[in-house]
């Protein structure tokens, strides 16, 4: 079993930043990834919707063998997850809003959250903020369009940068002193974000600890590669492999089609 690949999964390029922590932290694992950009974005979708794509995908990560499932998309976690245990025979990573940290280090009380409508609206989103949140204030905003201009490889355009301003500007008037990245294509625009938000204002996101917590379950369920080569990644999507491609800086991207 520990030489299985450990699955992962993305409604597009944003689970690569996690994959990115995952694969400095853990060498010699071999990582399957897949983004499912044919039907990204998820943030737009409904739960049941965002269900059935990720029960897809888990059914497709466990046929190419995978011996542990990451999903690295905050939207897909915090709406399927849960069920996604409960039907399958294997071992699930997830990624949620890193709202305890924020809570946790706050000086202000105030704590902003920019996540997918997906994410805002779901049942773990709230149960985690209502838990964590109860003595701060927690701005959530929806980041409306990001992840599909991301997508469309619009990172450093003034559109972005223009609707990152709106989105935040509510969260600099509270007074926050923390922005919870809630969704793992976030990550890719921290160098905007940095250019647009106070000094003061840290920028979350749980990439690491993610990753972490990835390393413990393998060493626990006896999972991890007991090899000493340098671990193999393999890059699959379900839809166009242009922003992949330009993502990964390899020419090897294998589309699948995924009904
Ligand atoms: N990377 C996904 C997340 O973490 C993006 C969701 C989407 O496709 O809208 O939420």
């Amino acid at each position: 079993m520990d030489k299985h690949p450990i699955g992962v999964f993305d409604s597009g390029v944003g689970g690569l930043s996690l994959l990115g922590e995952l694969k400095s932290l853990l060498p010699h694992e071999d990582f399957i990834y897949i983004s499912d950009n044919a039907f990204a974005p998820y943030g737009a979708l409904t739960a049941a919707e965002i269900l059935d794509r990720s029960g897809k995908l888990t059914n497709w990560l466990i046929k190419q063998s995978s011996k542990l499932i990451v999903v690295a998309c905050n939207t897909a976690t915090t709406n399927a997850i849960d069920s996604l245990r409960k039907t399958h025979p294997i071992g699930f990573i997830g990624i949620e809003p890193a709202i305890k940290p924020a809570a946790l280090q706050t000086k202000t009380g105030v704590v902003g959250v920019l996540a997918t409508k997906g994410t805002l609206s779901s049942k773990l989103f709230h149960q985690t903020s209502s838990a964590y949140g109860q003595d701060i204030t927690i701005v959530e905003k929806e980041g409306k369009h990001l992840v599909k201009m991301i997508e469309e490889g619009k990172i450093n355009s003034a559109e972005i940068k223009n609707l990152l301003q709106t989105y935040l500007q509510p969260m600099i008037n509270e007074g926050a002193d923390h922005l919870v990245l809630g969704c793992t294509h976030y990550p890719f625009l921290t160098p905007i974000l940095k250019k647009i938000l106070p000094k003061n204002i840290q920028i979350v996101d749980c990439n690491v600890s993610v990753a972490k917590q990835v390393e413990r379950v393998l060493e626990k369920r006896k999972l991890h590669s007991t090899s000493v080569n340098k671990g193999i990644t393999t890059y699959f999507c379900t839809g166009d492999s242009k922003i992949m491609r330009q993502f990964v800086l390899s020419e090897d991207i294998k589309v699948v089609s995924i009904a």
